[in-house]
């Protein structure tokens, strides 16, 4: 089975094309990056427009790629939301009207678990069930995950998202547009033990997360400094601390989970999975509890093609199919999936 997968749900259009018994055959991601950066941040208008322009020619590119005519294809699958209204809509109708006019199947997938299952995309990967930390723009969510579509929230930010948090600090440290990325660069030319920020709620029971007070923080500690003496030193030396206190809350909180759930298997997905420093600091907590992390590639951390067209195929071959009507949900919470449901 060939299933195309697209993405439109924010600032990346993803196409990919995965096959269920050669695994992924083409995937191709187009950053809106220029798009955005004079505004900086996502215009949600723009974004639309520029899916549109998009999605199909790279379509015809991953086709090539895989070496495919359409006719070869057997499923479409989309990403249905959460997202941008206007961005889920673009792929959606052209998701839809693609599926229709080649009269194969269509399957509308969540951008979370899209994320969520990227890590199964590598040669090695975990089995079910694992705990998924989920680290994205939108969200901030641990998920006890049994198999396609049984997923249980363990914990979730209160407020800002992880990778908010990064986005909104990055801002206010003077950097461009897209901030994540841009602060985790400046940090490791930052002095780790300048600045102490708190790691918010790990003294409290639970599983859930605030990130909005580190921003605050960081806020504070260059307002603490005259406008002459904020270099990059100071920027790099905040940026620092405030990775680390990112980076040393997920962790310990995702050392909780495990210990509550006795799993010992843990999936970082979304786009601050990429961090590099998340990555070492949650390595050396798994193993010192005899516990392993694993971690999409680089490319599948952030928004692609190829994870809908992953969890396309898992559901197609189960059974799923798309309503004939169609709409997207801009607010989709998680909870409310289930596993494929096969339509008769
Ligand atoms: O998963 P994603 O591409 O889109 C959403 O579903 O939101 O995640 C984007 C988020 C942004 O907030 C971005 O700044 C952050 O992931 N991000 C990073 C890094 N790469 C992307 N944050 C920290 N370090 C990174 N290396
Ligand atoms: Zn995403």
């Amino acid at each position: 089975m060939n299933v195309l997968g697209i993405e439109t749900s924010c600032d990346e259009t993803g196409v990919g094309i995965y096959c269920a018994s050669r695994g992924l055959l083409a995937h191709c991601i187009h950053s809106q990056i220029e798009v955005h950066a004079e505004f900086g941040g996502v215009v949600p208008e723009l974004a639309s427009r520029d899916h549109i322009r998009k999605t199909l020619p790279l379509t015809e590119w991953a086709l090539k790629e895989a070496g495919l005519n359409r006719n070869e294809l057997d499923g479409i699958a989309y990403t249905a939301g959460p997202g941008l209204a206007g961005a889920l809509m673009a792929g959606a109708s052209i998701a839809r009207s693609l599926a229709w006019s080649l009269d194969i199947p269509a399957v509308a997938i969540h951008h979370m678990e899209g994320h969520l299952l990227a890590p199964l995309l590598e040669r090695e990967a975990p089995d079910f069930p694992f705990i998924a930390l989920l680290v994205s723009g939108g969200h901030t969510q641990l998920v006890a995950v049994e198999g396609i579509g049984r997923y249980q929230l363990l914990g979730e930010s209160l407020d800002d998202a992880a990778g908010e948090a990064f986005d909104k600090t990055a801002k206010l440290l003077g950097l461009p547009y897209p901030g994540g990325p841009e602060l985790a660069k400046l940090a490791t030319r930052g002095d780790p033990h300048r600045f102490k920020f708190p790691r918010p709620m790990i003294d409290r029971p639970g599983l859930d997360f605030s990130f909005s007070g580190l921003k605050t923080f960081a806020l504070n500690s260059l307002n603490v400094f005259d406008m002459e003496e904020r270099d990059e030193q100071l920027k790099a030396d905040i940026a620092c601390a405030f990775e680390e206190a990112v980076a040393d809350t997920l962790a310990i909180k995702c050392r909780r989970a495990l210990q509550e759930t006795g799993s010992r298997t843990l999936v970082l997905a979304g786009g601050v999975s990429a961090n590099q420093h998340l990555r070492r600091r949650i390595d050396r907590e798994m193993q010192k509890m005899g516990a392993r992390a694993w971690y999409p590639r680089p490319e599948f951390c952030t928004d692609n093609g190829a994870m809908i067209a992953y969890a396309g195929c898992l559901r197609l071959m189960a059974g799923e199919r798309a309503e004939p009507a169609f709409g997207v949900r801009p607010r989709w919470p998680m909870g409310e999936l289930k596993p494929p449901t096969v339509t008769p």
